[in-house]
Order: structure tokens, then C-alpha cells, then sequence
């Protein structure tokens, strides 16, 4: 087969076939072709898409591009969760160890930050120490003890998206829903799962930047877990404001672990239990989602879950005073303020623009090879729908280095709507896609 022609045909408006399509993920796998014509052949993905048939042969070529994990043998239902990407959106990280302290086994594979969403490894990565590149006994052996395990793609677990995951980021190709739910499906089909709970988020800071769209990502996703005997439930959820306050890699840790003690701002916590009830009923460890939602209670006031979270991150290696002392976390050595200009209520905190400004401090990637930076950050204090005074503090950026700060200032400033009111607050959760 001959690449430039697999292109030519895509670009073209042409379909490929399953061999083509499988011929094409295992060569890119074993790198035998370049960044530059991958980028391509996404590029023309991204403006052609894939028919029902292209992006099953997609998906599946990069599901068996690595070992697809079977546990069986353990006895816990195996769910886990995934989200279509958002801005502070730190919900894994909390909700791993609680649901796994109520019975569930979470397998979780996850991603770095894509474009101007924050990624869970990356997030993990604060912790110093923490290992996200775990071998499939290893990624076993964790699961096994302690019920969940956190670790990203890597040369066994799906290295197919581990590539095209890192090359979409650097090429401007994400934003695609044969990509996202090829990207996403892959890694969590290779999981052995008995069931998952999809994130699927909607608004300024998502990639679905409306219902319509956002309908159609969850249902195609929702469809390639049932033909692969997988039942999946996805929430459609609000991303035109972060969710909570934190926006930034430690910082994003730190509010997770307020999360785990009882405590974090009321957005996170109440998503958190949402998507944490659905598993445990799709797990049949809970009969409804008040009964889930009790067990959750539960485990956290006990503090099983921050115990649990502990052991797992010792588990990888990572340092866990950081977690006793949430202070001890990478911080940033300098800070801007962002003040309100007039009195009002609050219309518009615009994720995109947020989550620009966070990368722009030096949390996101621009190329592939980027050495992200942990410290950096940006805390929203303004919510939509709340009334501020004339130079009350709307968002506070923690920066190193100053070199793209003026970009990351002009871009949070302009985040900012502020009105006469009353602002329409949107709900957290949409609608539900079974
Ligand atoms: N999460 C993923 O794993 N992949 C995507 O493409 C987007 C979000």
C-alpha cells in the first residue's frame, strides 16, 4: 500500500477501506510514517470525516495497536469514566479513588492535555514523582490491590493514540468527533471494561461547541461500545465556564484533594457525585443515584477515598506529603490579579479563553515535544451569575515566566462579561445518552 495515495483518496472526499485503514494505524504505530503525513491524513479526516464503517475499522485498528486487557479474574465491576475534554476539569482525578473505595474496579487510561484542555496525566504529573507509564502486569498488579489504577498510553496500551493523541495536539486537528470518539473508544475498550460513564462536555471550552453536535459525539460513542459489548451512559454536560475555580496542573491537584476531604467548590463536587452515582448503578454496586451518591458520601467523610488515593499515588511512585500538605505542590513564583471594571453581575467567564490563557502561561503544549510547566495557572474567582463590585477580583494568574503573560492577560480580561443581570445560568448536566 502506498501512503500519499491513502491521502489523496481521503483528501479527495473518498472512502478507505478496513485494510487500508488497519494498514495505515499499525504502519503509523511502528513508525514507519512520518509525523508530517499522519498530520496530513488527520487534516483531511478532520474536513472529510469518516462514514460509520471507516471510523469502526478507525477505532479498531487502534484498539489492537496495543494489548487489550482482560480482567476477568477480578472480581469488582469494571467501569470507568472519560471526559470529551474541558477547562479545570479535574473530576478523575477525585472521583477515581472514591468510586473505587465504594467496590468499583476503575482500569483508567488516560490522556495529556489536548489543545486548550488539561489532560489527567498531566495533572498526575504534578505530583512529584508520579508515574503514568506503567507496563500492562504493572497497570494489573495496581488494579488488582488496590481497585484502581491511573496510567497513560504507552508502547503496550494503545500506541496508537499515545501518537495520534500527541501529533492531533501539535496539528490542529482535535476538534472532530471521528477522532475524539476513535481516540477515546480505543483507549477504553482496550480497558476489559463491563461498563462506562462518558463526560461529554458542551460550550465555549469544549470541542462540541453545541447540543447538536455534542448529541451526536455521545450517541456515536455510546454505539461503538454496544457493538463491542460495553454499555455506555453519557451525560452531557455545561463547559462555558471551568469547572470550579482551579485551572492549572498542581493547582488542579490540590483542589481535587480539597474534593476528597469533603470540601471544593460546589460545581466539581456535584459533578463529581453525578458521574461518580452513574458507575456505581452501572457497576450494580448501587440501586439508584441517591443510593450512590450516599455510598460516595460515605467513603469520603470516613476518609477511605483520600486514603485510597494515597496508596495508589505511593503505588506509582509519586510523593505523598504533597497530598498531607497540599502546599508543598509545585507553585508559581509570580501572580497577576484581574479586577472587575464596573459594578454588575457576572454574564460570561469564557472557558476557551481561560484555558488559552492557562496554556499560554506555559500548562499547554504548542508543539509536541513542549515541556509543560506544573505551576502555572489561573484561579476564577468570579462565577457566572454572581454579583461583584467594581474592583473585586475576577481571576488571579500564577505565571513563570513572563514571556507570553501580556497574551495570557489579554485573553483572561477578555473571558469576562460583566452586566446588569440577571446572567441565564446554564445547567451542569444537559441530558443523559444511554
Ligand atoms: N479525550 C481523549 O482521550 N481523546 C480525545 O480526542 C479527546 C478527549
Amino acid at each position: 500500500m502506498n501512503f500519499i495515495s491513502l491521502i489523496h483518496a481521503k483528501r479527495d472526499g473518498g472512502r478507505l477501506t478496513d485494510d487500508e485503514i488497519q494498514w495505515l494505524i499499525a504502519e503509523y504505530s511502528a513508525d514507519r510514517i512520518p509525523d508530517y503525513q499522519m498530520a496530513s491524513m488527520l487534516m483531511a479526516v478532520f474536513l472529510i470525516g469518516l462514514d460509520p464503517d471507516e471510523l469502526t475499522a478507525w477505532t479498531d485498528a487502534m484498539l489492537r495497536s496495543g494489548d487489550v486487557l482482560d480482567f476477568s479474574h477480578v472480581a469488582a465491576p469494571k467501569i470507568d469514566k472519560h471526559s470529551t475534554g474541558g477547562v479545570g476539569d479535574k473530576v478523575s482525578i477525585p472521583l477515581v479513588p472514591i468510586v473505587a473505595s465504594c467496590g468499583i474496579a476503575v482500569p483508567m487510561i488516560s490522556g495529556r492535555g489536548l489543545g486548550h484542555t488539561g489532560g489527567t496525566l498531566d495533572k498526575l504529573e504534578a505530583i512529584p514523582g508520579f508515574r503514568t507509564a506503567l507496563d500492562p502486569p504493572e497497570f494489573s498488579k495496581i488494579l488488582e490491590r488496590y481497585g484502581m489504577v491511573m496510567a497513560g498510553q504507552s508502547e503496550t496500551l494503545v500506541p496508537a493514540d499515545r501518537r495520534l493523541y500527541a501529533l492531533r495536539d501539535a496539528s490542529g486537528t482535535v476538534p472532530s468527533i471521528p477522532l475524539i470518539s476513535s481516540s477515546i473508544m480505543s483507549k477504553k475498550l482496550a480497558e476489559g471494561l463491563d461498563g462506562l460513564v462518558l463526560d461529554v462536555k458542551v460550550g465555549s471550552g469544549a470541542f462540541m461547541k453545541d447540543l447538536v453536535q455534542a448529541r451526536q459525539l455521545a450517541k456515536i460513542m455510546v454505539g461503538i461500545g454496544s457493538s463491542h459489548g460495553t454499555t455506555v451512559t453519557a451525560l452531557i454536560t455545561n463547559m462555558s465556564q471551568p469547572l470550579g475555580r482551579e485551572v492549572g496542573n498542581a493547582s488542579e491537584i490540590r483542589e481535587s484533594i480539597d474534593v476528597l476531604h469533603g470540601r471544593g467548590p460546589p460545581d466539581l463536587v456535584e459533578l463529581t457525585f453525578r458521574l461518580g452515582a452513574e458507575m456505581l448503578v452501572l457497576g450494580g454496586v448501587a440501586q439508584d443515584l441517591a443510593a450512590g451518591r450516599a455510598q460516595m458520601e460515605t467513603v469520603i467523610a470516613s476518609g477511605e477515598a483520600f486514603e485510597k488515593f494515597k496508596e495508589v499515588v505511593a503505588a506509582q511512585d509519586g510523593d505523598t506529603s504533597v497530598l498531607d500538605d497540599p502546599r508543598l505542590l509545585p507553585r508559581a513564583r509570580n501572580q497577576h490579579i484581574i479586577t472587575a471594571e464596573r459594578s454588575g453581575v457576572v454574564i460570561e467567564a469564557n472557558a476557551l479563553d481561560i484555558g488559552v490563557g492557562v496554556a499560554r502561561l506555559g500548562a499547554g503544549r504548542e508543539t509536541k515535544d513542549d515541556v509543560i510547566d506544573p505551576a502555572v495557572g489561573t484561579t476564577v474567582t468570579a462565577r457566572v451569575g454572581s454579583e461583584i463590585e467594581a474592583g473585586a477580583v475576577l481571576a488571579t494568574l500564577r505565571y513563570n515566566d513572563d514571556a507570553n503573560l501580556a497574551d495570557a492577560i489579554r485573553l483572561t480580561e477578555g473571558a469576562f462579561v460583566i452586566g446588569d443581570g440577571p446572567a441565564e445560568t446554564p445547567p451542569l448536566v444537559y441530558e443523559e445518552v444511554r
